[in-house]
């Protein structure tokens, strides 16, 4: 059961204080996650990457560098905001997709491991960064996902290197003097099942045994958080076993075992939960016979349910024991599919009371825009002795000019 980590007067009180709407991160349960991520690498030599991309704010990034993880990266702005956060150019992997040889260089000149996903991409890291280091992407065929949409492997993807590919990247490497040091992976987002998780961990052990140098292996992620009440959480008991067979038979079998680096990247395990997203009822109406919460949470500011479909639990504090009735929640953009939960029993708020929408902390701020001409909102982290800090503050009208030539 997810709950509120703050009390309805606490809640008017940051609306009040910070605008509405505002997404709300708790550091204990950020630092709770990262640790827990940390102990199910219960082997030596091991590391779990943070993945950026779900919750790029500093402090965030900073809070999960303190925590000893590591960074994976999609794109050069994430790998200046991982360096800016304080992580070192060895704690970072540049997972690129489809990527220019610039990028690429601007990685490699600050001695950041680039994960390589294509024949032809290895073509342009030999003719840009001859001499590099390079991780090679693998598509063991396995792919999970909470939504077609972020499905990371298999058949039905662009991402990976397909094994019958991989002499042909080990030789244009080794023409360009490119060191394969790693091979990575990532099947897909929200993973439930670590049967199919070792499976293909188990397929890139396999593919290892043809690079003797090999000095990381990086089995991706992501971990699936419970998004819904009834959902499981994660086993975290079953990970660690399941990462210590992992362990096991790479110190065993691999010829340079004893000395690679295991990695994993549970991607929105470690700032999902500690992310909730508050905003204020502004309308409650009846359309031909359906109620309508309309809020100003739109899908510029939360956008997984309209891309995805993706379910978050609603709460409107206060009213957690009134009487329930079906509801869509809707957001104030000019959209009909503007909508955060359709049919949902809830109980009925009033014009002006909060809204908080739970499990927020990844791919909420991040995947916001202006659109409609809206104001991102601003972020404000819970410390661990219960002050608010504000780490990134409200958009303004200028922000909306500040791309613009004016002269
Ligand atoms: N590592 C790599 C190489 C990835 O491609 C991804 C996710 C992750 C790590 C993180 O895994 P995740 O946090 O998704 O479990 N915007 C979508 C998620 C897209 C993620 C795709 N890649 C969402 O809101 O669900």
């Amino acid at each position: 059961m997810q709950k509120l980590f703050l009390t309805e007067k606490e809640i008017r009180g940051l609306l009040e204080k910070f605008g509405s709407p505002l997404y709300v991160y708790d550091e204990q349960i950020l630092r709770k996650c990262c640790r827990e991520m940390r102990s199910i690498l219960d082997v030596p030599n091991a590391h779990v990457s943070y993945s950026v991309k779900a919750n790029t704010n500093l402090r965030v990034l900073q809070i999960a560098h303190e925590e000893q993880l590591y960074a994976d990266t999609m794109s050069p702005g994430e790998v200046f905001m991982a360096l800016k956060a304080g992580y070192k150019p060895h704690e970072i992997l540049y997972v690129c997709n489809n990527v220019s040889g610039e990028e690429m260089k601007y990685c490699a000149d600050q001695d950041i491991l680039i994960s390589i996903d294509s024949v032809s991409q290895m073509e342009t890291l030999a003719r840009t960064c001859p001499g590099a280091r390079a991780s090679v992407r693998v598509n063991t065929e396995f792919g999970d996902g909470h939504h077609e949409k972020v499905v990371t492997a298999g058949k039905k993807t662009k991402f990976g290197v397909e094994l019958r590919f991989m002499d042909e990247i080990r030789r244009i490497a080794d023409e360009a003097g490119i060191r394969i040091v790693g091979l990575n992976q990532h099947i897909g987002s929200s993973v439930k099942d670590p049967g199919n998780y070792e499976a293909a961990a188990n397929v890139l052990i396999d593919e290892a045994m043809h690079f003797p140098d090999l000095e990381m292996l990086d089995f991706g992620g992501g971990f699936a958080v419970p998004y819904r009440d009834e959902d499981q959480e994660l086993d975290l008991d079953a990970m660690r076993a399941m990462f210590r067979r992992i362990w096991d038979r790479v110190s065993a079998e691999h010829p340079n075992g004893k000395n690679i680096s295991l990695h994993t990247e549970p991607g929105r395990y470690i700032s999902a939960a500690c992310g909730q997203l508050l905003g204020t009822v502004e309308a409650v109406k009846e359309n031909f016979g359906k109620t309508y919460i309309g809020t100003d949470i739109g899908f510029n500011v939360l956008a997984r349910p309209m891309l995805y479909d993706a379910y978050h639990e609603i709460v409107f504090p206060g009213h957690e024991d009134g009487e329930k009735k079906a509801v869509t929640v809707a957001g104030n953009i000019c959209e009909s599919g503007d909508v955060l939960a359709k049919d949902r029993l809830l109980p009925i708020p009033e014009v002006g009371d909060p809204i908080a929408i739970l499990t927020a902390g990844a791919y909420g701020y991040m995947m916001s825009s202006t659109y409609n001409c809206r104001l991102r909102p601003a972020e404000v982290l819970i410390r661990q002795d219960g002050s608010a800090e504000l780490i990134r503050r409200r958009e303004t009208f200028e922000d909306l000019l500040a791309t613009f030539n004016l002269d």
